[in-house]
């Protein structure tokens, strides 16, 4: 294989297993307008994800099929194809002992194996539809903020119409069948699936991205609509209430969809009391004083988790901010700290790995996790030492594309950043965990797909030995 090849296939495997994508982030349309006015003809550093964009969307308008979730083959328990349905992915059947088995999944019990995935996992497509969907309408939208092409915006609008309105294909506004536990006598939802959706945040600035176009705000009123009963099924339900008293990220994630949704569905009184709740409940005991997450640091990747959780805690902070609501970035920890806190607690470890990787040894855990935190961050409480600057340059020098599709819509983050990337490293932009690549969404385990189940259940550690295997060779090849 020639050296430019492999060099490209490894950076295609690192991008699949890095859990960078397009990770939830507050798309600011103000950020994105400056950009256009300020940087598009000469985006620096966002060049490749500015290059990404157009690319994936390109593919997106070429793709003759809007996703649905009626078109999955696996019908959900209560036989609705309007519902979305996913599985636990690592709960297995266990037929042991058991006689005349005619279907595993009503007659076996099922059992949690450790970060394994059940074989069947890829039978089920609807959350590989969605993350799909999420991405294409975010990069068309995007593409088309940039070029003006109106194809690009009709398109999305048709994406959109056909997962939540159309009325023979639209997705039901709850999540009662997500990461179903199957087997003999179950088979109902967790509140674990609520986390699955967040990839949901962009479709609110991709509908104001459309009302530019042709497309007008002929979905808007729908889509509101839609996003309102989805938020009351996430405040009402018993799934969603579980979710939301969770002590860790999956509330802080819980808080910062369903605010979102209120503000989409002008209920802003709810999403400012949402949070207000959220940074007098739960966000109370998330950070100790030394800064680290408690609840996050107990998990099999610690650094992970807690640069999980910041994604939740700075989305929310910014979307105050947006609502003139509680100041979250000064809000104050049982234990007094704040989310500079966790910030600072976690910088030296990262820079602690860059280090490890320069020195060819193994960083325990992909570092650039906290790159998106981390410009918020400094956009906030500023950098005087110029601490993050520098270590925000040495991450973006190790990512590439899709992973800083936000500098797209965070140009106030731009100056300063000197990326190494060059557009067309590679072809993946699907949402945060998942892999949108061309070949689709591989939930197999071969991929980056992670439960951030609340079991302390973690399947990153393959991957990121994988992972660093892969940085290693390609470092090494660059150098
Ligand atoms: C889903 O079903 C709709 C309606 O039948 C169809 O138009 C569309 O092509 C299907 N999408 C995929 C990805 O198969
Ligand atoms: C679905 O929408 C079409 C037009 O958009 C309408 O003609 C039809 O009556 C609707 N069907 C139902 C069941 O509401
Ligand atoms: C927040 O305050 C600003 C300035 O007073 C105002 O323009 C904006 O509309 C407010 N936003 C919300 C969501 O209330
Ligand atoms: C970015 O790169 C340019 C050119 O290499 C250099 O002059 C500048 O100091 C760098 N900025 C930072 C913040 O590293
Ligand atoms: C996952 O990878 C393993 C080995 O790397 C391979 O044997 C298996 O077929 C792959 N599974 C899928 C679904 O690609």
């Amino acid at each position: 294989m020639k050296i430019p090849t492999l060099l490209a296939a490894l950076l295609t495997i690192w991008i699949s297993v890095a859990e960078a994508g397009l990770q939830m982030d507050l798309l600011d349309i103000d950020g994105l307008n400056t950009f256009k006015a300020k940087y598009l003809d000469n985006p620096g550093v966002a060049s490749s994800a500015v290059e990404a964009i157009r690319r994936k969307a390109k593919q997106a308008l070429a793709n003759p099929n809007p996703y649905s979730v009626i078109n999955s083959s696996v019908i959900p328990p209560n036989k609705d194809l309007h519902e979305f349905y996913s599985w636990a992915p690592y709960w297995w059947p266990n037929c042991k002992g058991i006689k005349n088995v005619q279907d595993e999944q009503t007659d076996c019990p099922y059992e949690q194996k450790d970060g394994q995935y059940v074989p069947d996992i890829g039978k089920i497509s609807d959350p590989q539809d969605a993350s799909s969907m999420t991405t294409d309408v975010t990069t068309m939208a995007l593409a088309y903020a940039l070029s003006g092409d109106d194809n690009l915006a009709k398109k999305t609008a048709h994406l959109l119409d056909t997962w939540f309105l159309n009325n023979k294909t639209f997705m039901k506004p709850e999540l009662f069948f997500g990461q179903v536990i199957r087997g003999k006598g179950r088979n109902e939802g967790r509140p674990e699936g609520i986390l699955d959706l967040r990839s949901f945040v962009y479709v609110p600035p991709v509908v104001a991205l459309l009302e530019k176009s042709s497309v007008g705000t002929s979905l808007t009123k729908g889509l509101k609509a839609w996003f309102s009963d989805y938020s009351t099924w996430l405040l009402t339900s018993d799934l969603g209430k579980e979710e939301e008293a969770a002590a860790n990220n999956h509330g802080s994630f819980h808080i910062a969809q369903t605010a979102t949704y209120l503000h989409f569905a002008d209920r802003d009184d709810e999403a400012r009391k949402l949070i207000s709740s959220y940074v007098n409940g739960i966000y109370k005991g998330q950070i100790n004083k030394d800064g680290e997450q408690p609840l996050e640091a107990v998990r099999t990747k610690p650094f992970h988790y807690q640069c999980f959780n910041l994604v939740a805690l700075v989305y929310i902070a910014r979307l105050s901010d947006k609502l003139n609501g509680t100041n979250v970035w000064e809000a104050k920890t049982d234990q007094g700290a704040t989310i500079k806190t966790a910030i600072d607690f976690l910088v030296p470890i990262t820079e602690g790995f860059l280090a490890d990787l320069k020195n060819g040894k193994k960083a325990k855990e992909p570092p650039d996790t906290l790159t998106t935190p981390l410009y918020a961050a400094r956009d906030h409480y500023g950098d005087p030492d110029g601490r993050y600057t520098a270590l925000l340059n040495k991450l973006i020098g190790i990512t590439t594309g899709p992973s800083e599709f936000w500098t797209v819509w965070n140009p106030q983050a731009l100056p300063g950043l000197n990326g190494t990337s060059k557009a067309g490293d590679d072809d993946n932009s699907g949402f945060d965990g998942y892999d949108g690549s061309g070949d689709g969404w591989n939930p197999y385990g071969n991929s980056t797909v992670s439960e951030h189940s609340n079991s302390g259940v973690d399947n990153s550690a393959r991957v990121y030995n994988r992972l660093w295997v892969v940085v290693m060779v390609t470092v090494a090849l660059l150098i």
